[in-house]
């Protein structure tokens, strides 16, 4: 087996946590343009749960994830059944793959890397070029960071070894990719990369929070032919769907946003605060939507209906925390990443047909009760 510059663990876990909902006061407003023409309709509950996938995958703790026990995974993500996490310690990145009864979906979830704090990240924003060519559409240039943070590092063949094992197991099912901020990126390349890989008989919808522009023009339109059910959220002044800047005047040229943006803003009169949805135009560069307003906030970028996104700093959320338990399931590479697989990778596709469920569930528990030892 190859070398491998990442931890890829692959567990199924029939877990079911329930915590109480959260709450959230919000006033539905769709208006509705005339020029909207994709059959795609923007489902404010959808947005609600999708945003706590999106929130979740922040979270460091692998075991907690495994058992959908982590203190971001309840309320509307109960019952959730984690297939596959990664965890691509070169990259920095994180994902997961699992299913959502109450969906009936596959759904993906990623987070960017956020090696610096979130403030240099964003800087750092700005100054993103166009500068590798998306494969096989001419003119369709992206940022190479989004790229090959997708295509070159573990992530992709995790998510689509993951997706056909999840069609063994449930057969033909919606897949739904979201993801949050960089993890917004993620969830789009993935989004488009399924679609190419599986063919347009596979229902793929994508849902990003305060996502980045990650291509030109070209890039966007083709993007959304390919994947028409997006949406991408955006959220007051949050700073980040305003990056790499879009000039106006000179369209073609800089980057483009893909459709269709959903716009919340909390609005305040006196003490009463209320969250008005705006479905945008179906440009993807809206000027009456979050373009109406500065992007100068980092605040509005750390959450989403209601619900908290990125790394806590003060409790390190974005640390991965390795068990040292999981250390008896893996090797270590010669970079000092570790690969932690329950099964050797070619037999992860018969993890479930060729066990019985039990085993799985026993190997689980090894992995609690050895959290349990080493930390207590
Ligand atoms: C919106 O999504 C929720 C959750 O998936 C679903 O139960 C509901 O039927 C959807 N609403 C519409 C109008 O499609
Ligand atoms: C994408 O990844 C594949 C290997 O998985 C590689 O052959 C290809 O060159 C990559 N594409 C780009 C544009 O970097
Ligand atoms: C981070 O975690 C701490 C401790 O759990 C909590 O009090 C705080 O509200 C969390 N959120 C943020 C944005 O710091």
């Amino acid at each position: 087996m190859e070398s491998r510059n990442w931890l890829i663990i692959t567990i199924l876990v029939c877990s079911v946590t329930l915590s109480s909902c959260r709450e959230l006061k919000v006033t539905v407003k769709h208006k509705h343009n005339h020029k909207q023409h994709d059959s795609a309709k923007y489902n404010h509950t959808l947005a609600t749960i999708l945003v706590q996938y999106a929130s979740a995958v922040y979270m460091s703790d692998l075991t907690e994830l495994f058992t959908w026990t982590c203190s971001r995974c309840n309320g509307l993500t109960e019952g959730f059944e984690i297939l596959e996490l990664i965890v691509d310690v070169k990259w920095c990145l994180q994902g997961f793959v699992g299913f959502a009864a109450n969906l009936n979906a596959v759904v993906i979830a990623f987070r960017g890397t956020q090696e610096t704090s979130i403030q240099n990240w964003v800087e750092d924003l700005f100054w993103k070029q166009l500068d590798i060519n998306y494969p096989g559409v001419d003119g369709a240039m992206v940022h190479h960071g989004f790229y090959n943070a997708y295509n070159d590092s573990s992530l992709r063949p995790g998510v689509l070894s993951a997706v056909q094992l999840a069609k063994e197991l449930y057969g033909d099912t919606n897949i739904m990719v979201t993801g949050h901020s960089m993890g917004g990126a993620m969830a789009a390349l993935c989004g488009l990369d399924l679609r190419l890989t599986l063919g347009k008989q596979q229902k793929v919808q994508v849902m990003t929070f305060g996502q980045p522009r990650i291509g030109n023009a070209v890039f966007a339109s083709y993007y959304s032919q390919v994947v028409p059910d997006t949406f991408r959220v955006t959220h007051g002044n949050d700073m980040v769907p305003h990056l790499p800047p879009y000039y106006s005047y000179f369209p073609q040229k800089t980057y483009h946003h893909f459709p269709r943006e959903v716009w919340i803003r909390d609005l305040a009169f006196g003490s009463f605060v209320y969250t008005v949805e705006k479905v945008c135009d179906g440009s993807g560069e809206d000027p009456t939507c979050s373009r109406s307003v500065r992007g100068n906030s980092i605040a509005d970028h750390l959450i989403y209906y209601g619900v908290e996104m990125g790394c806590n700093e003060s409790t390190n959320t974005c640390r991965i925390v390795m068990d040292p338990g999981l250390a008896a399931y893996g090797s270590t590479d010669v970079d000092g990443n570790f690969i932690v697989l329950r099964d050797p990778p070619k037999s992860v596709l018969k993890l479930n047909t060729d066990r019985p469920r039990q085993s799985t569930h026993l190997g689980l528990d090894v992995l609690i009760r050895a959290k349990h030892t080493d930390f207590s």
